[in-house]
């Protein structure tokens, strides 16, 4: 009841995204020196696919990667993720990697599959599955680190998607529903952050439109809009069923994470090209943030897919619609907004004749372009422009929502063996501190993800481009992971808690020398230290700078003689 009446509160005084954001004001300014709100939180992400291994191991069903991947010609050199990292094996190590950097939280995913090989609750419930992930849980918690867990990370059970055709079906709202409830009951006890879907835009995307990603289906302009209408529901399933069933007793949190980059207006006094901008980050962002937290798609996509449709002959929207049931059941349904971010695009408007053809990207009538100063050092779709991550932290104003930053971090090429990674130093550094900015700026960040701990299996490339803080040697069996130098970089930034200014480290200083000099005479107590601490702060340096006395007495006197 008090939680409809807040939802109903904070749906009055919610401002649509973007609403009253000013275009113009695009302060690139200098780096700011300064720290994050105390308390906030710095972590490290992984997901199941792309790190556990152990493809077939303990009872495990396939899920729809294992069988993409193992198809010809899906995946760059044809690599798969059947043995990855080998985490399934490894996480007692890599929690030591985490313990050493001081992380407070630890994000991974689970496998549907292997806790319900089938997909199905009903079935089968793999109990080792079970327990690998109960006992991963219990060694973070031991170690201080807080468990986020992702529920899906884009491994659906493979049977799902040959029974139903996996997003494309109104049953997976169900389905999932089952596997989340699943996961509240056996490990809700010690999990209290959930993100029920991870970057459904590409999902929706590229794993139904483009079919880079399994399922690897071409549908185009139309299945991604009911992929993520199906996704969409099945998020808010899980929030309610958990609203209802366990949150008075496990107290957590349910969030979504959303991945976007950043649209930027070729012309920003150009009205067309703002317009262009903005309908770029709807269609991102907006497609799920929207309803999510005010009930129904951005009114710019049903505009747009909706007349699009309409000149291509068809009698309905090919963007699914919500009945008003639905829209409020959809509505307020997070309760923390996890962003995901890498990149920004310039953007200008470009119409798309309707003879062009049915596609997601059609619809948005417009291009992408990249300014080709912008550095580039991994990933081709991955340049680095930090300023683009303020904007969208400031943009992503769905009523100011408690955002945490689930990934943000940069590639490099495979062969590149170097472990001075000093690119990716330059892209956290300036990343981060335009998130410092966005905190400034009053956006409401109470923590931050870096992508990702471990190099890993990088979806269609392979393992040809690695994202981790850990270099991971995929020739040997054993997966030996070496510190490349951002990890070091990155434990500076968590210790400092950000980039403190020169007068922040001077009170540091001076606090520490008064502990310092309340420890001294704490020391000094003791006879033998209080001995050792006068020769070497008295004895030694009046020795010295008498013997650097006398020699120059010496030189002169011998020069004088010589002359
Ligand atoms: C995905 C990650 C992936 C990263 C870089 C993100 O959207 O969630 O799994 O590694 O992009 O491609």
């Amino acid at each position: 009841m008090l939680r409809t009446g807040i939802r109903l509160l904070a749906l009055v005084l919610c401002v649509s995204a973007g609403g009253d954001f000013d275009w113009t004001k695009n302060e690139k300014t200098s780096f700011y020196y300064g720290t994050f709100p105390t308390g906030f939180s710095w972590g490290v992400g992984s997901s199941a696919y792309q790190t556990e291994g152990a493809w077939n191991t303990d009872g495990k069903g396939m899920s729809i990667w294992d069988v993409f991947a193992h198809k010809k010609g899906k995946i760059s050199s044809n690599e798969t993720g059947d043995s990855s990292c080998e985490g399934y094996y490894k996480f007692k190590d890599d929690i030591n990697l985490m313990k050493e950097m001081k992380l407070s939280h630890y994000r991974f995913s689970v496998s549907w599959p292997r806790i319900l090989p089938s997909g199905l609750r009903s079935e089968h419930v793999n109990e080792k599955g079970i327990r690998y992930y109960s006992d991963l849980i219990d060694l973070l918690l031991d170690s201080k680190i807080t468990p986020v867990v992702t529920l899906y990370h884009w491994d659906l059970p493979q049977v799902l998607q040959e029974k139903y055709g996996g997003w494309q079906n109104a049953s997976m709202v169900g389905y999932f529903n089952e596997f989340a409830n699943l996961c509240f009951e056996r490990f809700g006890n010690r999990v209290k952050h959930w993100i029920t879907f991870n970057n459904p835009w590409s999902i929706s995307v590229e794993g139904y439109e483009t079919g880079e990603h399994a399922p690897g289906l071409r549908t185009r302009g139309s299945g991604a809009y009911k992929a993520a209408h199906h996704i969409i529901k099945a998020h808010a399933k899980v929030w309610h069923t958990y609203d209802m069933k366990w949150r008075s007793k496990q107290k957590g949190l349910i969030g979504i994470s959303l991945t976007a980059d950043w649209g930027e207006p070729v012309d920003v006094s150009n009205q067309r090209d703002v317009e262009a901008a903005e309908r770029y980050i709807h269609f991102y962002l907006g497609w799920f943030a929207t309803p999510l937290f005010h009930g129904d798609y951005p009114a710019v996509m049903k505009e747009y897919i909706g007349r699009k449709s309409g000149q291509q002959g068809l009698g309905a929207s090919r963007l699914p619609v919500f009945s008003p049931q639905e829209k409020s059941y959809v509505r307020g349904t997070v309760d923390f907004l996890g962003l995901g971010h890498y990149t920004t695009r310039y953007v200008t408007q470009k119409n798309y004749p309707s003879g062009f053809g049915d596609s997601y990207f059609a619809d948005r009538d417009l291009a992408e372009l990249v300014d080709p100063k912008w550095p580039d050092p991994g990933s081709e779709w991955l340049y680095s422009v930090p300023w683009g991550f303020r904007r969208l932290l400031n943009f992503a104003q769905y009523g100011n929502p408690m955002i945490y930053v689930t990934e943000n971090g940069v590639s490099e090429k495979t062969l590149c063996t170097d472990l001075c990674d000093d690119w990716r130093m330059q892209y956290f550094r300036e990343y981060i501190n335009e998130l410092l900015k966005a905190v400034r700026d009053g956006v409401n960040v109470k923590g931050y993800t870096a992508w990702s701990l471990l190099d890993g299996f990088e979806w269609d490339e392979g393992f040809s481009e690695r994202f981790g803080l850990y270099f991971v040697d995929f020739r040997n069996k054993n997966k030996p992971r070496f510190p490349k130098a951002s990890v070091q970089f990155y434990k500076c930034i968590i210790s400092s808690n950000g980039f403190p200014s020169q007068r922040e480290v001077e009170s540091w200083k001076r606090k520490a020398v008064e502990t310092c000099s309340s420890s001294n005479q704490l020391l000094a107590a003791d006879p033998l230290i209080g001995h050792m601490e006068m020769v070497t702060e008295i004895v030694v340096p009046t020795v010295c700078t008498l013997c650097i006395l006398l020699s120059a007495v010496f030189f002169m006197f011998l020069l004088r003689r010589r002359l």
